[in-house]
């Protein structure tokens, strides 16, 4: 068995060869980057490392040749247009390299979403499934990290967390959560033609959010609606799908996903 994984270097993509190592031997790994040097690391854990470049799809093929699983991991470029132009190269070689199952990280109830994001990784899912090989696509919750653009420590410092007025919830989870989940999918079972809402079991409220913020700080923070707040965050929220949720995740991982509390520490100075 061969685990082809894209975007190995980036921060999920090493967070799930982190989860892999637990769970199959190094040898059955193979981490693809962009640049050769900075993957160089992973030969000290006996991971074969190649070349992948989705802007240069005659690096694809020999990356991807003898994948009995490739995880593709969805471009980072900003540019959607751009990525759906590499995403197609992704999808055209793996075929060409009779790769035996496409896993692709895609983006959690993305259906009803209005933002082009959300419609490139709809357009990825169904070039895969055009393609016509054995597929998964794991789609990812948005990851908690976007609480950090809400300023958490002026939140405490001020004792009020200021948001927009609207029904607020959260399925988000932490890209660890992700990569347990996505390590056991691409290690244990058979997940070919399935589809994966990743994502909290629960939501998470702003309440529950400071909340979190006054048990962290030991000082008490309220939540404060403001109409008139000056933050991108909450134009780009309302127009994704924060709020359904799966049981996926955590019947992937065995257990509960990382609890809120935990989850936001690493966007607090305390
Ligand atoms: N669910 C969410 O909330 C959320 C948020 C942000 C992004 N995402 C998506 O999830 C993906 C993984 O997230 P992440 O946190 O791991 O992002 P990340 O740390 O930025 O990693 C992105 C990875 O994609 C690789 N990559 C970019 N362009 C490439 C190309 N042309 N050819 C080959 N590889 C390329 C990068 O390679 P290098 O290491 O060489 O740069 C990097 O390893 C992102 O790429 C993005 O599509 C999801």
């Amino acid at each position: 068995m061969s685990i082809v994984i894209t975007g190995a270097n980036g921060k999920l993509g090493s967070l799930i060869i982190e989860r892999l190592l637990q769970k199959v031997a190094a040898d059955q790994i193979v981490a693809c980057v962009r640049d050769l040097e900075k993957g160089k690391h992973f030969h000290e854990y006996g991971i074969e490392v190649r070349l992948c470049d989705y802007d240069k799809p005659d690096t694809l093929e020999q990356a991807f040749a003898g994948a009995s699983k490739l995880l593709f991991i969805a471009s980072s470029n900003q540019d959607d247009t751009i990525r759906l132009r590499q995403h197609a190269h992704v999808i055209e070689a793996a075929k060409k390299s009779k790769v035996e199952q496409l896993l692709f990280t895609s983006f959690a109830f993305l259906e009803q979403d209005s933002i082009s994001t959300s419609h490139l990784y709809m357009a990825t899912e169904h070039a895969i499934l055009t393609a016509g090989m054995p597929y998964t696509f794991l789609r990812n919750s948005l990851y908690t990290d976007f609480v950090g653009v809400l300023g958490l420590d002026a939140a405490i410092a001020a004792g009020e967390l200021r948001i927009a007025p609207g029904d607020w919830s959260f399925n988000t989870v932490t890209r660890d959560d992700l990569a347990r989940g996505i390590a056991a999918v691409l290690s244990e079972g058979d997940h070919r033609n399935k589809i994966y809402e990743l994502t909290a079991s629960r939501p998470w409220t702003f309440d529950d959010l400071a909340a979190a913020l006054s048990d962290l700080s030991g000082k008490s923070v309220v939540l404060q609606e403001d109409a008139g707040i000056q933050n991108w965050i909450f134009g780009f929220l309302r127009k994704i799908n924060t709020s359904s949720t799966s049981t996926d995740l955590e019947r992937l991982i065995g257990g509960p996903v990382t609890p809120l509390k935990e989850s936001i520490k690493p966007f607090i100075a305390l």
